[in-house]
């Protein structure tokens, strides 16, 4: 048997008609819907520029050695729904004079991780501002700050070395340094400081581990600052 209708169907005609009318009082035309303008896309890298230094927010990492590792590290990456997102990885640590393009290299490191899709969590701190940032002071929980630091799944420590130190910033540097040691985080060093030099203002304990997670990325050449027309 099949099922038949017993009810009579809705005549919503005369309403929709009435309606209709009202809104065409008021000026309103019923036959147009508002639309929301389509949303401007805004990609990991434009996000990202607004965290890096307006001086390296077009840096572009030409050096091979850095290009070689963004592919790897890009490669390497966990798949997730936003990308590849970063996993272990070798680290760098960039190496010359005043003025050669490191910290250039280095933040081109990160855009040229974000233009090859790998989603990215990432921090940038100088030395100097580290100890800084993690100075004990009241209402301040440095343990914390250093624990994002160190977890963080990559981070720029932008001129090692050249910070005055005591015993306080080589046991801090080295809680950091080894955080990422042992879990074989990519991080990004820059320094101007020659091997011999570094030990001696780190300590051995933190030089010896840089000296086994980190490739060298040897910068040479004049003083950038000097040689380059004003921008
Ligand atoms: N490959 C490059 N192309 C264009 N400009 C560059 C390049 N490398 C560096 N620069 C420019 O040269 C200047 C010095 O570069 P950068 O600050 O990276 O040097 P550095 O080695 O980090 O110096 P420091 O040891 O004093 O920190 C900056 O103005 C930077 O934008
Ligand atoms: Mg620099």
């Amino acid at each position: 048997m099949t099922a038949t209708l017993t009810r009579e169907p809705h005549h919503v005609g005369p309403l929709a008609n009435r309606l209709n009318t009202i809104l065409a009082s008021r000026g309103i035309d019923p036959g147009v819907t508002a639309e929301e303008p389509p949303a401007e896309p805004v990609t990991a890298l434009e996000l990202a520029d607004a965290r890096i230094p307006a001086r390296y927010r077009r840096a572009l990492a030409d050096h091979p050695q850095i290009t070689a590792w963004a592919d790897q590290i890009a490669g390497a990456g966990r798949p997730g729904p936003g990308g590849p997102g970063i996993a272990e990885g070798p680290s760098l640590l960039i190496v010359g004079p005043t003025g050669t393009g490191k910290t250039h290299q280095a933040y081109g490191a990160v855009r040229a991780l974000l233009t090859r899709g790998v989603r990215l969590r990432w921090e940038a701190t100088t030395s100097a501002d580290l100890h800084a940032r993690l100075r004990p002071r009241a209402g301040h929980d440095a343990e914390r700050e250093l624990q994002t630091l160190a977890r963080c799944p990559l981070l720029l420590l932008d001129d090692l070395g050249a910070a005055k130190t005591s015993e306080w910033t080589e046991e801090l540097t080295y809680r950091l340094i080894n955080h990422r040691y042992e879990h074989m985080l990519p991080t990004l060093i820059t320094t101007s400081l020659p091997t011999a030099e570094l030990r001696t203002a780190l300590g051995d304990r933190v030089a010896s581990r840089l000296a086994e997670m980190t490739e060298r990325v040897i910068l040479t050449g004049p003083d950038r600052r000097r040689t380059a027309p004003a921008a």
